[in-house]
């Protein structure tokens, strides 16, 4: 693992002691480099009407999309999670958001790291975690 993939994990780690989860006590944290070469941070926000709360992935794009407007595409991403009792939990970004990251990456190739399994760091694209993205007709792959 490179120093950037360290930096990024460890942006998103420190991240995800900001989160709102008072419902489910899971406090996610998401750091994503942007081409620009900025970091944008995101935590998870709930609400007491459930289906209002964010994914952290959701609150970091959003805070690239305001800060760069429509340019921002992520080169990278990093997520990191913990459970009520603070131990790492082993999070891959939802189904929602990995059409929300699929939107802004630059290519199917950018990486994007999480815990997984016994405090190991899984990196896949974003092509692995979705594959086939639905996409609207004007930006389709050309064959
Ligand atoms: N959550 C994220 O922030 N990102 C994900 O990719 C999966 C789930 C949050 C949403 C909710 O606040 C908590 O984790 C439990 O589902």
């Amino acid at each position: 693992m490179t120093d950037t993939h360290d930096s990024l994990i460890a942006a998103a780690r420190g991240c995800c002691r900001q989160a709102h989860s008072p419902y489910s006590g899971i406090r996610v944290g998401a750091a994503i480099r942007a081409t620009s070469g900025a970091v944008y941070l995101g935590t998870n926000v709930e609400n007491a009407s459930y289906p209002l709360g964010n994914c952290a992935e959701t609150s970091a794009i959003a805070a690239g999309v305001q800060s760069e407007g429509a340019g921002f595409r992520i080169a990278e991403i990093a997520v990191w999670a913990t459970d009520p009792d603070g131990r790492t939990l082993a999070c891959s970004p939802c189904g929602g958001c990995r059409q929300r990251i699929r939107e802004f990456a630059t290519s199917g190739a950018v990486p994007i790291h999480f815990p997984w399994q016994a405090d190991k760091i899984r990196t896949v694209t974003i092509d692995e975690l979705l594959p086939f993205a639905f996409s609207l007709p004007n930006s389709q792959p050309q064959s």
